[in-house]
Formats: C-alpha cells, structure tokens, sequence
C-alpha cells in the first residue's frame, strides 16, 4: 500500500503493467506535463498532468499503485458532484490506459515468440498503448511528419496555448509559480482561413497548410453545432465512429485528409482506434526491422520506402508478434529512443555507443509510431469489463 497524499486516491496497479515514466514520454501523446516531486527520486518521484476539456488529472505512480486526482476550474464541485466526478476520472483512465488488457500476459507472448523481445522485456517493462483522442491524435501525427519527438511536443503544446483558452492554473509541486492549463482545441478552432499563416509564423512549417485544410475539411462536412448532450464537435464525434470501421476502411477515411500518407494514418489506427495489430513503417522502424529482425530494407539506410515493402514488413511484424503486433513495436521502438538509452538500468551507465550506434542514434529518431489500443478482448481481459465505457473517454 502507498501513502496516498492528500486529495489523491489510490488504483491498485504494478508496473509491469503501466510504467507512466515510459508511456507518458515515447511519443505516443505530447500534452502531458511533468514535474520531480522530490530531490531523492523515491517514488512517487514525478507528477503526471494531462488537461482534459473540462478538467486537469494528475497521476504519480508507486510501485504497486496509480495515485490519481483531478482538478476543476471554478465554481468547485459540491461533495456529491465530486464523488460523480471522481468516478469519471477513474473510467477515464482505464480507457486512457486500456487497463482491460493484460500487459504482463502480453510480454509473455511476445517473449515466447521472438528472442528480440525476450532480450528487453524485462529492462522495458509497462510500455503499453494509449487509447487517445482520435482528432488530438490526428493532428499530433499530422505534426509529426519529419520531426522529432521534442519539437512535436512544443508544436501540439503551443496548438492548445494559442487556439483554445485556459481552463484553470495550477502551482507546480515545488511551489515555484503556477501552470495554465489549456484542452486541445476543437476542429471548428483550426478551421479559420488565418490558422495556416498564424502557425507558420509559429514554427510549423508546411504542416500549417496541412493542419488547417484537415480542420477545414472535417467542419464542412460535419459542421459545428454540438449535440448539447455532448461536449464534442460533430467531427470529433465523426473520427470516434472509425473505431467500428475495419482496419481498411478507417484507414480510407483517414487517408482523404490532407498530410496524412500510409504512417500517419497507421499511427492513429493504432493509437486512438483499436486497431492493435497496425505497426506504422518509417525510416526509424525499418532501421529496426534491417537491424534485430534480418529483414530486407536497402542500403545505408537509404530504404526507398514503396507501398509494397511497407505491406511486406507490416505483415512480417504481425507473424512474429500476433495480433498485438502494434503494441509489441511500440516497446521495440521506445527502447530504441536515445532518450531511453539508460532507461531500466540498475546502475545507468554512461552511454557509449558504438561507431554504428553512434550514427544510428544521431539520427533524429522520427517520431513513428507507438502504440495503441485494443478492443478484441479475448482472454486478456484482466477483470470487470463490463466498468469500461466501450466508446469514449471524455469526460464531460
Ligand atoms: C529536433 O528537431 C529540431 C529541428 O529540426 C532540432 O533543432 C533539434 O535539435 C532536434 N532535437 C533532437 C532531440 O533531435
Ligand atoms: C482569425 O479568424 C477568426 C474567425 O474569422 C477570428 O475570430 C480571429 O480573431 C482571427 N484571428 C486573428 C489573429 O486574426
């Protein structure tokens, strides 16, 4: 049991099943916040904080638990609003988390059938995929496209700061000063003809153009008048119905956008709609599909990536990992971050890469894909299904 502080409570979870160090940090979401919380890195050493549309939640992880609260802009909620809203939080994060899966179960599996994964699994454990937002996600990915995952984080950051305003401050642990808080914007914010000149002049480059014609696009056709039932916009409401679709054609719909090709739209099936077994190619995976798996690419990383060779080590990865495969690339792929070189070690030691190692990690790591969700619940189901909303996490 851990000592739960004040205004947190308490859900009963090992690492290997969540590690927030891991998931939070491996370019899956770019929103969360995080703070040390103590000199001594006795844990819980950090605090989580990810704003929502209506409020901010705030995890810290112990060795066998997630503390969690959640923080509301004023007026307070009474005593019985809050239990209620309590209660939306935790649903959320078993969503968030996709807590009905049984990560260790999985480990196991994929331990079982390939000797790469046997080798990390145990230094890289509770990497597990976000069921995100899909139009947070999308535009995310959208951003990601020749980009690292830091300058990603500022672009999605600097997005909510500019196009969606502040739902509430909060002090930082320390006390140092207060954080403003601001949701991810919704499709109609993006959709102004003065979005693209506004976020070049921020940095983003052609991916300006991109982010407001996929705004644009959505808000014609779906338009903007809410069902008052519903916090969200008609074309948030559009991208959750893709989660029904199959693989093929969600990843159709996602495709008529503007700025997403085969990796991006592969990265959002994976990471907000269900679709577990997609692993998304880019120069960084193929990097680890030549290197640990023996599989083809071409010559000095050079790889001419074609629709066929992108089909061919999709399918190659889905024979070794099974229909997890998704999940299982997002382990390889966040163990072969730079940033997590000493991640997991005992006593890190201090990074000295090879020659090969050397060029290979200068290289920026793209930010491809991570991981995603999973619906298909077969015997991996951990408990209480029936307690996880199937659609949506929002809380409202
Ligand atoms: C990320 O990309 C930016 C812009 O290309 C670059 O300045 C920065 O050094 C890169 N960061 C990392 C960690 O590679
Ligand atoms: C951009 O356009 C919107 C809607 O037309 C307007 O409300 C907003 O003030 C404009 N922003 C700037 C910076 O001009």
């Amino acid at each position: 049991m851990s000592i739960i502080p004040p205004g947190f409570s308490a859900l009963a979870l090992p690492t290997i099943q969540l590690s927030l160090s891991a998931v939070l940090k491996c370019g899956q979401s770019f929103r969360w916040t995080v703070y040390p919380l103590n000199t001594d890195a006795s844990p819980p050493s950090h605090e989580y904080r990810f704003c929502l549309h209506d409020r901010v939640v705030c995890l810290r992880q112990t060795p066998t638990d997630i503390l969690y609260r959640a923080v509301f802009p004023d007026p307070q909620p009474t005593p019985a609003e809050r239990a209620l809203r309590d209660t939306e939080t935790l649903l959320w994060l078993k969503d968030y988390f996709q807590l009905n899966v049984d990560l260790a179960s999985l480990y196991e599996e994929w331990a079982s059938r390939d000797k790469v994964f046997l080798g990390i699994k145990d230094r890289f454990t509770g990497i597990r995929m976000l069921r995100q937002d899909p139009w947070e996600n999308l535009i995310s990915f959208i951003c990601s496209s020749n980009n690292n995952i830091s300058r990603i984080t500022k672009m999605v950051q600097n997005l909510a700061k500019e196009y969606s305003a502040p739902l509430l401050s909060i002090p930082y642990p320390d006390g140092s000063g207060v954080k403003e808080y601001h949701p991810f914007p919704p499709p109609s914010a993006l959709a102004n003809p003065n979005v693209s000149a506004r976020l070049r002049a921020l940095g983003f480059g052609y991916r300006a153009e991109f982010i407001h014609r996929t705004a644009k696009m959505l808000v014609d056709v779906h338009g903007v008048s809410r069902d008052p039932l519903h916090p969200s916009e008609p074309s948030e409401v559009f991208l959750h119905t893709l989660r029904k679709m199959s693989t093929e054609d969600a990843r159709a719909e996602l495709l008529k956008f503007v700025g997403v090709g085969r990796k991006v739209a592969d990265c959002v099936l994976l990471m907000s709609l269900d679709k577990t077994d997609v692993v998304p190619i880019d120069t960084h995976v193929i990097q680890i599909a030549i290197r640990h798996y023996g599989m083809k690419g071409s010559v000095k990383g050079k790889t001419n990536m074609t629709p066929k060779l992108y089909e061919e080590l999709c399918t190659r990865f889905v024979q070794i990992w099974g229909d997890y495969a998704g999940w299982a690339h997002s382990v390889l792929f966040t163990s072969d971050l730079k940033a997590f070189a000493s991640y997991g070690l005992i006593n890190p030691q201090p990074f000295t890469p090879s020659q090969n190692d050397r060029k290979r990690r200068n290289e920026d790591p793209m930010i491809q894909g991570l991981p995603t969700p999973p619906p298909t619940p077969s015997a991996r189901k951990i408990s209480d299904p029936a307690e996880l909303p199937k659609k949506r996490a929002r809380v409202q």
